[in-house]
């Protein structure tokens, strides 16, 4: 029988479904199935049903293979004012923007998620407008309260036409690196091609792209999971900030 590390009993721990999980059927790999995980995708296409869902969806049929459950909060749509920059997040240190809409419920949401999913169309080469109102404002939330998103595990995916998606792709990743958070990858970047909605069904290299992603991800969040109270994480520093002002 393996041990379960501190003496705790691994069957106890380990969920009904089969424990034998992964493409290796001869590596037992037992994960706490019983403590479920969630992950949190932010659609940020005023599409809701557009190429970003989908590719979001992609991702999130990998993970819930593995018994991840997924939320898709729809973003792109909805009226989110940009960040005003009046700093009441970093005087309040209340894990909340000052500006009371529904990024502070997701603020929330995601500190209690395992890992999130973010999804943007590109708009002229970058991140869609209305989303990155959204993230900027969270993620600065997050920065001045203490690395509210810290090691959590996240991943970022885009939808274009034809061309700006690695720039779209880089701009997302600079948030999740802001937050150290813990981003695993794909065999290429994460970009899926195209117009109008339900396009990116036809291109076979994204949906690959998307699915390894997705593979990865879900590896990474039960490695996380079974891992967290064996091998102790990095303390946290706090950020140094210079301004090169002289
Ligand atoms: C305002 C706007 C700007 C766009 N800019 C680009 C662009 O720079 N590069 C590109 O390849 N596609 C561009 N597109 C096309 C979208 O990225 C593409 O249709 C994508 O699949 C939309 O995803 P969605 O269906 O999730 O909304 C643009 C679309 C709009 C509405």
């Amino acid at each position: 029988m393996p041990e379960w590390p501190n003496g705790r009993d691994w069957k106890s721990r380990v969920g009904s479904k089969s424990s034998t999980e992964g493409s290796n059927p001869s590596l037992s790999v037992f994960y706490l199935e019983g403590n479920e995980m969630k992950v949190l995708a932010f659609n940020g296409s005023p599409r809701k049903n557009g190429n970003t869902y989908h590719a979001i969806k992609m991702v999130s049929e990998e993970l819930e293979k593995e018994n991840i459950k997924v939320e898709i909060i729809q973003v792109g749509s909805k009226a989110i004012r940009g960040c005003i920059a009046c700093y009441k997040c970093a005087q309040n240190k209340n894990m909340e923007c000052s500006i009371n809409d529904e990024v502070n419920q997701w603020i929330q949401k995601i500190i209690k998620a395992d890992g999130i999913i973010l999804g943007s169309p590109v708009y002229f080469s970058g991140i869609a407008g209305t989303f990155k109102c959204f993230l900027d404002r969270a993620f600065l939330v997050s920065s001045v309260n203490g690395g509210l998103f810290r090691h959590k595990v996240a991943v970022a995916v885009v939808a274009d036409r034809r061309s700006g998606g690695v720039s779209t792709f880089d701009q997302l990743l600079h948030y999740l690196h802001y937050a150290e958070m813990l981003v695993p990858s794909s065999n290429y970047w994460n970009v899926i091609f195209g117009r109008n909605p339900g396009e990116v069904l036809k291109d076979e290299e994204g949906i690959q792209i998307m699915r390894i992603l997705g593979k990865n991800m879900a590896w990474l969040l039960k490695l996380l999971k079974n891992g967290k109270d064996k091998v102790i994480p990095p303390e946290k520093e706090d950020k140094i900030y210079m301004s090169f002002i002289r």
